[in-house]
């Protein structure tokens, strides 16, 4: 199964390959920042720190969010839009 590890609080959790970044941070334990929960607000963007390849791809709705708070689509990504496909990835809540 697909890893997770949310930083700062470096906790870490299996998921299903097909759920979502948001998914990852509660089966760690982790309070995760969301709004919305349909790629619409922005808040639950997190940074991107290792295995961005393992995500699925960017869609065009969560580029246009991103970039609407200024954060780069290849750094960033909003967690509740971003499913894990596979391998390890880690990602950092931001401030
Ligand atoms: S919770 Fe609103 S975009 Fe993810």
């Amino acid at each position: 199964m697909p890893k997770v590890t949310i930083l700062p609080v470096e906790l870490a959790a299996e998921v299903a390959v097909g759920e979502n970044l948001l998914d990852a941070g509660e089966h760690a334990g982790v309070e995760m920042v969301a709004g919305c929960f349909n790629c619409s607000c922005g808040t639950c963007a997190v940074e991107v720190i290792r295995g961005a390849e393992n995500l699925a791809a960017v869609t065009p709705r969560e580029a246009e969010v991103l970039a609407a708070s200024q954060r780069h689509p290849g750094r960033f990504r909003l967690a509740c839009a971003t499913k894990v496909l596979r391998g390890e990835t880690t990602i950092r809540q931001l401030d």
